[in-house]
């Protein structure tokens, strides 16, 4: 009981201080209203290439990685792989990945990434939460779109969601009041929210889409809520070429999945919960998670990665699709201003799922892995 009051009461300070915090200066943020959230800054080696750091991952990491790299090398993409493990080791208590690693992709800027498997029971958290935090990838960027011979039940979907990645529901401030009460705290805060707004602005001028919508449940959480709001409308006017509204989060799901189609001309920005939820249920429009590339977006460094996990029940076979990893890679170029490179790529891969003849296991085809790479790769 002791215990628990200890607990309580700076929570509650917490609380006081949050119900007295003034409207929000947004100046107050290092970003000039012009400067580039996340601008790429590698730069070429004298070999002509951009190092790019590769993270394989676990299971069907290392087969999907490998088509990656078998169509980036018939593409002649000029960056160079530079892979690193990043098994998880516990230093002081708390999990981290190897130095190695993480000066990899701090020099390197990029990093494209196959799925972690969590171990479970070892005392490790989620790989995947860690990177987010060693490199503070504030954005997680989900686009879906439908896939021209892949039918779902809509043909037209184009919908791009960007999800706060670093604090508000996932803040991981929980705590015991009293035995049988449990307090979880949603933190928000100005500087992370106005980075991702700004980077949402930002990202829906060089996707030629004209407006930006924040999801929010403000008439609810009106502070917490309430400030990502404000914070989005003070900064839509620094975008005037950009239109900005605001949804709230249940008439957005409702609306989604009633029609997608009014949401493609739209970028979606929202808190971290929201996102989560929102962006595997746009998956679900266009055919799952296995055909959904991402985004981790950082002020210094970004990392790529399909959005699927793992798949322990069929690595090594031979049957993994490639497509959501290489869908991400996709944008990991046009991150890294490699335009031509990603249409080429990006073209190729749509061809040979609409001609659906040399198709995965998953999506109702016989093609091994490494068939559909190859029948992508003659198609360049
Ligand atoms: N981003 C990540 O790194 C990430 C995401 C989710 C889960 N995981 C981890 O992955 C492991 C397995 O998780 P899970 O089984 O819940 O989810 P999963 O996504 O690995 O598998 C779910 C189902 O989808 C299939 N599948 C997934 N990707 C596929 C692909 N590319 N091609 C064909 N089929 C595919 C699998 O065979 C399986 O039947 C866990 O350790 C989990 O922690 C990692």
């Amino acid at each position: 009981m002791m215990l628990a009051r200890n607990f309580a009461s700076p929570a509650r300070q917490c609380l006081r201080t949050a119900r007295v915090a003034p409207r929000y200066q947004i100046r107050g943020y290092a970003a000039a209203a012009e400067e580039q959230v996340a601008t790429f800054k590698g730069k070429k080696g004298s070999d002509g290439k951009y190092t790019v750091t590769l993270i394989e991952g676990d299971g069907i990491g290392p087969e999907i990685s490998q088509s990656v790299k078998d169509i980036f090398s018939a593409a002649n993409v000029p960056i160079k792989w530079e892979p690193v493990d990043v098994t998880p080791i516990l230093k002081d208590g708390r999990t981290t990945i190897p130095e190695d690693a993480i000066k990899s992709v701090e020099r390197n800027f990029v990093a494209l990434k196959g799925p972690l498997a969590t171990p479970v029971g070892k005392g490790h958290v989620s790989l995947n939460l860690t990177l987010r935090r060693t490199f503070n990838l504030f954005a997680n960027v989900r686009p879906c779109r439908s896939i021209a011979g892949y039918k779902t039940p809509y043909d037209n979907v184009d919908t791009v969601l960007i999800r706060e990645n670093t604090e508000g529901e996932y803040s991981g401030i929980e705590h015991v009041v009293v035995p049988g009460v449990v307090q979880s705290i949603k933190l928000i805060t100005k500087d992370a929210s106005e980075r991702v707004l700004r980077y949402a602005f930002q990202y829906a001028r060089s996707i030629n889409k004209k407006k930006v919508r924040v999801v929010h449940k403000a008439t609810i959480m009106k502070m917490s809520d309430g400030l990502f709001l404000n914070l989005a409308r003070d900064i839509a006017k620094d975008f005037p070429d950009v239109e900005f509204d605001a949804e709230l989060l249940d008439n957005a799901c409702l609306n989604i999945t009633t029609d997608p189609t009014p949401y493609n001309d739209k970028v979606l920005v929202m808190p971290n919960l929201y996102g989560d939820i929102l962006s595997d249920m746009c998956a679900g429009l266009i055919g799952g998670l296995g055909l959904t590339p991402s985004g981790n977006i950082g002020r210094e460094c970004s990392i790529f990665e399909a959005v699927h996990g793992s798949a322990p029940d069929i690595a090594g076979k031979g049957l993994a699709n490639p497509t959501a990893l290489l869908l991400s890679s996709i944008m990991m170029l046009q991150h890294m201003g490699l335009h031509q490179e990603a249409t080429r790529i990006r073209t190729a891969i749509l061809d040979t799922l609409a001609e659906g003849k040399t198709l995965t296991g998953d999506l109702g085809g016989k093609a091994k892995t490494h068939e559909y790479a190859d029948a992508i790769i003659k198609r360049l």
